[in-house]
């Protein structure tokens, strides 16, 4: 079983990169600086965990993961853009990222918010690019559109982003917390789970697998959130890329502030148990389960 979980994982995995450098290569003339600061960032590594849970759903819905690779890649474009903001000064202020330095500490301040902003346009280039080509369909194409764009605007990603920049410093509710920790990260997550069921061919009326699919997402973003808080904590800077106390340092309130950091552990356990009890409507989900354990005990 774990033979055939890390070779799934590793074919996803090399997929996903292979494309995302292709797709780097595009640098039009006048553009290289951006072009190479965005290229940067996507290419230095990153888990993939969000195109994998794509691909994997598409997998599990019956659909073809060639066809699904590139909307698959777009979600990562749209991470990585997240990443690249969420470190600038005036975010977290973080000077590494995935074992490099972060992409304003390389290429200035304004050629990395330049190269976030591009990153973002690029992914919806690459889905509707996809529906103009007939890889996938006109109706998928919006769909996927519909669920990207819906989860990293305002009552999503960037949502999430305002509230934890604004409970800085303070004291918030578990029930603010909750809501910061779903929109800041479970809402990308889900549009990943959600979108790879499309891909899969999951039609507007297959509300059991969607709504299955959406209900395991949203429970893994949140544990996952709470797993990235604790590693903040716990973790090393060798094995995170990225700096250890930065939540602390910024005054962030996390569910290890909230809890601490036994119970942090105990609620996303708990977490990613609800998450695969959500996966009975699927068969095959011995990789998605196995996945799933994993990101509840990954080092980075
Ligand atoms: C980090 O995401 C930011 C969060 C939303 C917690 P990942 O832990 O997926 O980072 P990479 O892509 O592997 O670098
Ligand atoms: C990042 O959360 C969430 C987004 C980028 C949307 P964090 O600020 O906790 O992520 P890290 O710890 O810097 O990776
Ligand atoms: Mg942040
Ligand atoms: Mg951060
Ligand atoms: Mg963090």
């Amino acid at each position: 079983m774990r033979d055939v979980y890390k070779k799934r994982l590793q074919q996803y995995v090399n997929m996903i990169n292979v494309r995302l450098e292709q797709i780097s290569t595009y640098r039009p003339s006048g553009s290289e600086s951006v072009c190479e600061a965005m290229a940067y960032s996507l290419n230095a590594g990153g888990k993939r965990i969000r195109p994998v849970l794509a691909l994997e759903f598409c997998r599990l819905c019956g659909g073809d993961i060639e066809k699904a690779l590139q909307s698959a890649c777009a979600i990562e474009l749209v991470h990585t853009y997240s990443l690249i903001h969420d470190d600038l000064p005036c975010m977290d202020d973080d000077d590494y990222r995935r074992g490099r330095e972060s992409c304003h500490k390389k290429f200035g301040e304004d050629i990395a918010l330049l190269a976030g902003d591009a990153l973002n346009s690029a992914a919806f280039e690459l889905i509707s690019s996809e529906a103009e080509c007939g890889n996938i369909s006109c109706e998928t194409g919006i769909r996927l559109i519909h669920m990207l764009s819906s989860n990293i605007g305002v009552n999503g990603m960037i949502g999430g982003q305002v509230i934890d920049l604004e409970s800085e410093g303070r004291e918030i509710t578990l029930e603010t917390l909750n809501d910061l920790q779903e929109k800041k990260t479970g809402a990308l997550i889900k549009a990943a789970c959600l979108m790879g069921c499309v891909l899969g061919g999951c039609g507007t009326g297959d509300n059991e697998k969607l709504s299955a699919a959406g209900s395991y997402a949203e429970c893994l973003g949140k544990a996952f959130q709470i797993v990235d808080d604790i590693l903040d904590v716990t973790g090393t800077f060798e094995e995170l890329g990225k700096p250890i106390g930065s939540d602390k340092q910024q005054g962030k309130s996390t569910f290890v502030t909230a809890l601490g950091l036994e119970k942090a552990q105990q609620e996303a356990e708990r977490l990613t148990n609800e998450a695969l009890s959500f996966l009975s409507c699927f068969d095959d989900t011995g990789f998605l389960a196995e996945l799933t354990m994993e990101m509840l005990t990954r080092k980075n």
